[in-house]
C-alpha cells in the first residue's frame, strides 16, 4: 500500500532535521541531529560526510518514531541541503577522499581573488555569481590540488564530486543515482543559469573534469527510489531536491515575482522571486535559480548573511556570557537600548552586499559601563541590520515594491528580534505557521513530482500566518541606528591578512 506520509529532510549546516507530515500537511513527527563543526585552521570549516549520512538515518528514524509510523508508510522524500558545501568521494568504495568543505570555509579566498580579473565577468554573466570562496567550485579545486592521489584517480574516472543533495541521494540509492537539482547546481559556480547545464568554459578555466559532476535535474522530479539495504528496508521515491534557502522560498509559497522570504539560521538568507528571467544585481546581490519545474527555471535574487545565529552560538560557547539562545530575548529587552554598542559578526568575512573576505568580527562602542545585556542586544540587532542592508539593495535591483517579508527559522521565536526587524525594515514581518519551512518546502517539491499537488496554487492555499509584527519605530530613530551600524561595518572591513 502506498504510504500516506511525506518526509522533508533538511541537511543543514548546524544539523539534520527530518520532518514527517501527514496527508493534511500537519507535522506528525520531527527528528534532529546536530553535526560536529570542524575548524582545522582559522577560516576553515569542515563536516564529516559520513557523519552527515548517519545523521540522516538518525533524524528519519526519530521523526518516524515520534509520528508513530515506520518508514514504509512514507509516500515520498524531499531533500534540501546546505548549498555550496562539497564532498569528493571514491566511486568504488563510497569513501570520501576528504571532509566536506563547508560553504563558510574561506581557505580558497586568495585563489578566488587571483582568478577574478581574468574570469570574473564571464563567471558573473554565465552563473549570476561573483567569483568567491563561498561557492563549491574553488573548494573542488582545492581538494584536487591538495589531497594526495585525487588528481590521478580523477584521470581514471574513479572520483565523484557533489553537493550534499548529490551525496545523500547517492547514499540513499546505494550508489545507483548520481544527480543534483538545478538550484544546488546553480550554487557551485559551475552551472550556466541560461542553459541549466554545466558550463564547459568555466570547467576549463578551473580545470575541473565534467565526468566528476552529477546530472542536473529539475527540483521536483522522481530521481530514484531508496535502496532497502540502506533505508529502513523500504523503497520510497526521492522526488524533491533544492538548496535549503530555495526550499524555504518554496515552502513559504513565494511563487509570484516580488515575493520575499528570510530564513534565520546559522546565517540569514533572504531570497526574492524574480520570475522567469534572471535579474543581475548592480549592488552585490547574487542571481540564483529559485527552482526548476517542468524543465523551466524560476529565478531569485539572493542576499545571504553568513553569521547571525552563529553569533549567538558564539556568545554561548565562545564568550560564555549566555547559557542558551532562549535567554537573549529577555536580556535584550532588559538592556533597554544598545548603549551605543554595535556588533558586526563578520567571523568569516562579509557577504552580500559588502563582499569582503577579509572583514572580521568587531564589537565597537564599548565603555566601562557596557553590560552583558547590551552586547547580547547588539548581537541580535546586527541580524536585523544585515537583513535590512540586503533588502535595500534588492529593492533597487528588482525595482519591485516590497510590502511585507515572510520569515522562518529558529530565531523567529525571538519576539525582540522580530519586532526590531520590522522596525528596522519599516514593513511587516510575517511568521509562517510552520517554522520548519525548509523541509516543508522540500516535501512540497516531492509531493508535486508524484502528482499529489497539481499546481502551485494548491500549495499556496496551504500557507498559514501565525503572527505578524508591524513596524513601530520612528524614522528618525531607525536612521540614527543605521548610520551608526554602517560606521561599525566600515571598521570591520579588510582586517584579516589571509
Ligand atoms: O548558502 C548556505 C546556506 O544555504 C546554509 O543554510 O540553514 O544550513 O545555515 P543553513
Amino acid at each position: 500500500m502506498a504510504g500516506k506520509y511525506y518526509l522533508g529532510l533538511d541537511s543543514g549546516t548546524t544539523g539534520t532535521t527530518a520532518l514527517v507530515m501527514d496527508q493534511d500537511w500537519n507535522v506528525a513527527g520531527r527528528g534532529y541531529k546536530e553535526l560536529t563543526q570542524r575548524y582545522p585552521h582559522p577560516g576553515w570549516v569542515e563536516h564529516d560526510a559520513m557523519e552527515i549520512w548517519d545523521s540522516v538515518l538518525y533524524a528519519v528514524s526519530e521523526a518516524c518514531r515520534k509520528a508513530g509510523i515506520n518508514a514504509t508508510q512514507l509516500r515520498c522524500i524531499g531533500i534540501d541541503n546546505q548549498g555550496e558545501t562539497v564532498v569528493l568521494w571514491d566511486k568504488t568504495t563510497g569513501i570520501p577522499v576528504y571532509n566536506a568543505i563547508v560553504w563558510q570555509d574561506r581557505r580558497t579566498a586568495k585563489y578566488a581573488d587571483s582568478i577574478t580579473e581574468k574570469y570574473g565577468n564571464m563567471v558573473r554573466e554565465k552563473t549570476g555569481l561573483m567569483i568567491d570562496a563561498y561557492f563549491s567550485a574553488t573548494k573542488i579545486r582545492w581538494i584536487i590540488d591538495n589531497v594526495p592521489g585525487v588528481r590521478e584517480k580523477i584521470k581514471e574516472k574513479k572520483i565523484l564530486a557533489g553537493t550534499l543533495d548529490t551525496w545523500l541521494i547517492w547514499k540513499l540509492t546505494h550508489g545507483q543515482v548520481f544527480v543534483t537539482d538545478v538550484t544546488t547546481a546553480s550554487r557551485t559556480m559551475l552551472m550556466n543559469i541560461h542553459t541549466g547545464q554545466w558550463d564547459q568554459d568555466i570547467l576549463d578555466a578551473l580545470d575541473i573534469d565534467k565526468s566528476m559532476l552529477a546530472e542536473i535535474c529539475d527540483s521536483s522530479h522522481i530521481y530514484g527510489k531508496t535502496d532497502p539495504l540502506d533505508f529502513f528496508g523500504t523503497e520510497i521515491p526521492i522526488s524533491g531536491s533544492a538548496v535549503d534557502q530555495q526550499a524555504a522560498l518554496f515552502g513559504q509559497a513565494c511563487y509570484k515575482p516580488g515575493a520575499i522570504k528570510c530564513t534565520y539560521g546559522t546565517g540569514c538568507f533572504m531570497l526574492m522571486n524574480t520570475g522567469d528571467k534572471p535579474i543581475y544585481s548592480r549592488n552585490g546581490i547574487l542571481t540564483t535559480v529559485a527552482w526548476g519545474l517542468n524543465g523551466k527555471m524560476t529565478f531569485a535574487l539572493d542576499g545571504g548573511v553568513y553569521v547571525t545565529g552563529a553569533a549567538t552560538q558564539w556568545l554561548r560557547d565562545g564568550l560564555k556570557i549566555i547559557d542558551n539562545a532562549d535567554q537573549t530575548e529577555a536580556m535584550a529587552v532588559a538592556a533597554g537600548n544598545n548603549g551605543d554598542v554595535y556588533f558586526v559578526p563578520a567571523f568569516s568575512g562579509l557577504a552580500a552586499p559588502h563582499w569582503d573576505s577579509y572583514a572580521r568580527g568587531t564589537i565597537i562602542g564599548i565603555t566601562g559601563g557596557t553590560t552583558r545585556e547590551q552586547i547580547v542586544r547588539a548581537c541580535l540587532e546586527a541580524t536585523a541590520y544585515q537583513v535590512k542592508d540586503n533588502l535595500d539593495v534588492m529593492k533597487l535591483d528588482a525595482n519591485i515594491p516590497i510590502t511585507a517579508m515572510r520569515v522562518d527559522g529558529g530565531a523567529v521565536a525571538n519576539g525582540f528580534l522580530m519586532q526590531f526587524q520590522a522596525d528596522i525594515l519599516g514593513i511587516p514581518v510575517d511568521i509562517a505557521a510552520v517554522h520548519d519551512t525548509t523541509p516543508l518546502g522540500a516535501a512540497y517539491l516531492a509531493a508535486l513530482a508524484i502528482g499529489d499537488f497539481h499546481d502551485l496554487d494548491e500549495i499556496q492555499a496551504k500557507w498559514k500566518l501565525e503572527r505578524s509584527y508591524e513596524p513601530k519605530m520612528s524614522v528618525d530613530e531607525r536612521e540614527t541606528l543605521l548610520y551608526k551600524w554602517h560606521k561599525a561595518v566600515e571598521r570591520s572591513k579588510n582586517w584579516a591578512e589571509d
